[in-house]
């Protein structure tokens, strides 16, 4: 029997992964299944497959083919900056974040202060943007790093990279942005911004879970988080997971490829999504800046409405949404991102993030369109606060 439909909505959880990377990535399994650390042909033509893929990734972000470290997935690519920092300066304890980083950051901050770091957590304003001047405000002579995302995974609002990473730079401070939810969406030139880190997730690009990158600016002193054998030039211990790397490889150059033709397409069914959603519902705000944003994400809040009940309905109907982070769906405890842009808890626990891609079709937009109305009509007529 086959699995009833799909329509997903959450592509700032995962992505579907591409039928390309599933090709490019078979061969390590079934011909090429080498140690690509060994001295004999048949480890160098893995080798080659992880050059390849090296060079395509650097090339998605515009570095240096040397500067691209793999990692087990975005979240310790984050950890290995912020920790490299500290490691390489040891004079220096403090921290600079915004307070609705993912929790890569956030919780490896808390664990930080443990053990005698102090951070800082940048606020935002109600429609989820940092004040940069607040952010020069807050570096310290004993800072080591300031680490601000590139585009927040729940609302899709941008940060002014470029701005802040001269502003770090102008201070002599070293600048980390996670720049998980970026790739796919907006063009990414780590030259450009003059960053000295960047973290990216292969499974929010189509490809898949379990493999990232830590970009590490050439000249940027860096200490391993994972230390043994001198693999990714001794920046990250550890066989090389290589189907996956030759898999985010050929996502990053499909992503490349098309995001030109990519952005335009899934903006104009993400604003149809939205303004579909607030011509056919009453009592439906916004959360984050309408720009700039991530052009597939789609933050709502429905007065009234419980977002744990509205999923549910949704997912008896095959539809795929969330509320909050992904990594904290299952806990209702009300969003960080939301409770900092001022969001009251009611507010926050009636959120529902809708995220699309560029598999996502019109017809799925169709489909949540139909179905959503009555949902919401549902819910609030048994709702007390209705
Ligand atoms: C902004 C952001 N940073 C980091 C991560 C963690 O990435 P990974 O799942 O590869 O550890 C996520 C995943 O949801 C994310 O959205």
């Amino acid at each position: 029997m086959s699995n009833p439909p799909v329509y997903y909505f959450d592509s700032n959880a995962t992505t579907r992964i591409a039928p390309e990377v599933v090709e490019s990535m078979l061969p390590l399994w079934t011909d090429d299944w080498g140690n690509p650390s060994s001295a004999y042909t048949f480890g160098h033509r893995v080798a080659a497959s992880l050059d390849t893929a090296r060079s395509q990734v650097a090339a998605l972000i515009n570095a240096d083919p040397q500067e691209v470290i793999f990692t087990s997935c975005g979240t310790e690519a984050s950890n290995a900056a912020l920790q490299s920092a500290l490691a390489t300066q040891p004079g220096k304890r403090h921290l600079v974040m915004s307070a609705v980083e993912h929790s890569a950051n956030l919780k490896l901050g808390q664990l930080l202060e443990k053990r005698g770091c102090e951070v800082t957590l940048l606020p935002v304003d109600s429609l989820g943007e940092l004040d940069v001047h607040e952010l020069a405000e807050s570096v310290r002579p004993d800072t080591a790093l300031v680490s601000v995302m590139t585009a927040n995974n729940e609302t899709g609002v941008i940060f002014p990279i470029e701005e802040i990473a001269a502003l770090c730079r102008s201070k002599g401070v070293l600048f980390h942005t996670d720049a998980v939810q970026a790739p796919g969406k907006l063009k990414l030139d780590v030259r450009a911004w003059g960053v000295d880190f960047l973290s990216l997730s292969a499974h929010k690009l189509h490809a898949p879970k379990g493999i990232g990158i830590l970009y590490a600016r050439r000249g940027v002193p860096f200490s391993p988080l994972v230390v043994g054998g001198g693999q990714e030039r001794g920046r990250r211990a550890g066989t090389e997971n290589t189907g996956y790397i030759v898999g985010f490889g050929r996502a990053a150059q499909l992503a490349q490829q098309s995001l030109e033709a990519d952005v335009p397409r899934i903006r104009a069914l993400r604003d149809r999504l939205e303004s579909g959603i607030f011509s056919r519902i009453t009592g439906v705000t916004r959360n984050g800046a309408v720009e700039p944003r991530l052009p597939n994400t789609s933050n709502l809040s429905f007065s009234a409405c419980e977002a744990e009940a509205i999923l549910l309905l949704l997912d008896r109907a095959g539809i795929c949404a969330s509320s909050g982070s992904a990594c904290t769906t299952g806990s209702l405890a009300p969003s960080h991102v939301l409770t900092a842009m001022g969001r009251t808890p009611a507010q926050a626990l009636g959120s529902v993030r809708f995220s699309l891609s560029k598999y996502t079709t019109d017809a799925e937009v169709d489909f949540l369109l139909a179905k959503l109305p009555a949902m919401i009509d549902t819910l609030r007529g048994s709702s007390p606060a209705a």
